[in-house]
């Protein structure tokens, strides 16, 4: 029996039910690979993938963040084989506003039809009557925020909220504008975009968000494809008798009490690893040396290989 860690304090995503612990998991990496073609095709080890996610919860895990479109629809289907019947309490995150190329690609979908879809697909693929949070992710540019009207397919997905697809609604890839027009049209739980020690672009949004009660779940949490790498992380990680990745996470969970973190992996190695992050405490010395870190922009920290 796996002991059941407390994995960082909760946080109650606002005006719901839903309480999440504030170290999850993110699903992405379960899926395969093909040539070129990443999240792509089932993993080489589903039984792993499976023993993998079961873990995690039994851990204490109760936030998962998942997309269709990972696979496609791989990710989900292993979700549903490894949780299914779904403990009280797992709350299941997932995004719309993509669809996969033959070749790999990200295309944007964004339509009506496609987002209706698309909750239909994860409802389908995950074994649910209504998905907890759907995040619509801007595709106006697939790699980062920009600037644009997200009101149309908002305003279709707040339709399949109200229809009882959806209990909440968040937002991924956004900018402030963005987020701030969202919220004229309808309730935002969190918002998930990309941010980690070495790419902070949002650190005064956070602030802004935490203001409101809103979580904020950074993608790429240890770098993503390209983990995370730089001396000062690995000198800090040595002094505290932790691992790189480690001190990546519980920077994150000491940056603020709306930050929700949701590293992937494929290996319950690094699951492990990943989750005694939450009961790692950092100085104010060790913050002060991670956050004068150069930002990605200033070129530093380098990039590992590619997976
Ligand atoms: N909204 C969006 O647009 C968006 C975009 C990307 C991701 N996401 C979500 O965010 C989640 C997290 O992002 P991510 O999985 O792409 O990136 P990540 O969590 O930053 O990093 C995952 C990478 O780090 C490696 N890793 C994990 N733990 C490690 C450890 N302890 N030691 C060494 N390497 C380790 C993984 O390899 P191994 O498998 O070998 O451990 C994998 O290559 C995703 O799973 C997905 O749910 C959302």
């Amino acid at each position: 029996m796996l002991q059941q860690m407390s994995l960082a304090g909760r946080f109650t995503l606002p005006g719901s039910s839903l309480s999440v612990n504030r170290l999850g998991y993110g699903a992405m990496q379960l899926a395969g690979r093909e040539g070129n073609k990443l999240v792509w095709g089932p993993p080489r080890d589903v039984d792993g993938a499976i023993a993998l996610l079961q873990e995690a919860v039994a851990s204490g895990v109760n936030h998962v963040d998942t997309a269709d479109f990972y696979g496609p629809h791989v990710t989900n289907q292993i979700i549903r084989k490894a949780l299914s019947p779904y403990r009280d309490g797992l709350v299941i995150v997932t995004k719309v506003s993509a669809r996969r190329g033959e070749d790999g690609s990200w295309i944007p979908a964004f339509s009506r039809e496609e987002l209706t879809n698309a909750v239909h697909d994860n409802l389908r693929n995950l074994g649910l009557d209504v998905l907890d949070v759907v995040n619509l992710r801007s595709m106006l540019n697939v790699h980062q925020p920009a600037e644009g009207s997200i009101e149309a397919p908002l305003t279709a997905l707040a339709e399949l909220q109200q229809k009882g697809l959806i209990r909440h609604i968040g937002l991924s890839n956004v900018t402030r504008t963005q987020i701030a027009e969202a919220r004229r049209i309808v309730p935002i739980v969190c918002v998930q975009n990309h941010y980690n020690l070495a790419h902070r672009a949002d650190d005064t949004l956070i602030a802004d968000l935490a203001r409101d009660g809103i979580a904020y779940i950074p993608f790429f949490p240890l770098g993503g494809f390209t983990p995370l790498q730089s001396d000062t992380l690995s000198e800090v990680a040595s002094r505290l008798n932790a691992t790189p990745m480690q001190v990546a996470l519980a920077w994150l969970l000491h940056r603020s009490p709306n930050v929700l973190v949701i590293p992937g992996t494929s290996s319950l190695t690094h699951l492990r690893e990943n989750l005694k992050a939450a009961a790692l405490h950092l100085s104010a010395e060790v913050l002060d040396d991670l956050n004068a870190m150069p930002k990605q922009n200033a070129g530093v920290p380098t990039a590992r290989s590619e997976k």
